[in-house]
Formats: C-alpha cells, sequence, structure tokens
C-alpha cells in the first residue's frame, strides 16, 4: 500500500500519480528524457496541469520554468483539459471549399464552441486540422475514432447528438 500523499488535483488520481511517478524514477537520470515522461504523462491525464509540471520538474530534478518552456514549445502538448470527445474538422483545400465553414458554423451554433475551444463541460473539443487524407469525402470531420465525410451541414448536429 502506498503511503505517499500526491498533490491535489481534480483530474488526476492517485493511481495516475503512480504511474507518472514510474515513468519518472524510469526516466529521471536519462538526458533528454523530459519530453517523453511529459508525453507519457499527458497520455495518461489527457493534458498537463500546472500541478502536474511541477511535480515533473521537481521528480526529473529541473527547474519548472524549463520544463514548462518545453510544454509550450512543442504543440503536441495541451496545457488545458481536453473533451470526452474531440471533434476534428478538416480545413483543408478540398474541405474548405466543399463547405466546412458552414459545419463548423452549425458546430459553433449549437455547442458554443470554435476552433482551438473545448465545452465547460468537456462533452466536445472542437479543433481544426490539415487535409485528413480523405479528400474524396470533403467536407470531413473525425469524431474520436468515427471519419464522417460528404458532411451536411444540416446534419452535423445530428451526428454529435450520438457522442456524451
Ligand atoms: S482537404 Fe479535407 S480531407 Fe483533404
Amino acid at each position: 500500500m502506498s503511503i505517499k500523499s500526491y498533490p491535489s488535483h481534480p483530474d488526476i488520481t492517485d493511481e495516475m500519480w503512480e504511474k507518472i511517478d514510474a515513468i519518472i524514477d524510469a526516466n529521471k537520470d536519462i538526458a533528454g528524457s523530459v519530453i517523453g515522461v511529459l508525453r507519457m504523462s499527458q497520455d495518461i491525464v489527457g493534458y498537463l496541469p500546472v500541478e502536474l509540471i511541477d511535480h515533473i520538474a521537481e521528480g526529473m530534478n529541473l527547474p519548472a520554468s524549463q520544463v514548462f518552456g518545453v510544454t509550450t514549445f512543442y504543440s503536441l502538448f495541451t496545457l488545458k483539459p481536453k473533451g470526452r470527445n474531440i471533434i476534428k474538422v478538416c480545413t483543408g483545400t478540398a474541405c474548405y471549399v466543399k463547405g466546412i465553414k458552414e459545419v463548423i458554423s452549425h458546430i459553433t451554433n449549437k455547442h458554443g464552441i470554435r476552433e482551438g475551444e473545448t465545452m465547460s463541460d468537456r462533452r466536445f473539443s472542437l479543433e481544426g486540422v490539415r487535409c485528413l487524407g480523405a479528400c474524396g469525402l470533403a467536407p470531413v470531420m473525425i469524431v474520436k475514432e468515427d471519419i464522417h465525410g460528404n458532411l451536411k451541414p444540416d446534419e452535423v448536429v445530428g451526428i454529435l447528438d450520438n457522442y456524451n
């Protein structure tokens, strides 16, 4: 049984902290490993809250400012919580021409989020991405792992009703 007490954070359980500490222990003496530690920790929690960045910095014996700098430099890191369902709308040329902007407008009007934002109840995050490689299906969005192509703007809200 663990007697360690972890920082209190609503999104990080003790079990998560234990896994993160195991990752830190396995990597703390390896030069340049902080990016991998941050990535694995983000995979566990879903994002990198400041308390987690501080904890990783302390465990890796690095200045918190340096670790924070890494998280802001690389776009793969996110410092804000993401939604349970990530909507990726393709803003590549084919999808743009076929009306993805209208699709995005319907999502924004219904759920109150723009590209790069997450709903306050964390149901959806909306992300714009460059060509998803399915231009023949334009306009395209991916929700979780599901590809939805040939989207009609007025059908989008109904599609999203299937994700909670
Ligand atoms: S431009 Fe959207 S899938 Fe290629």
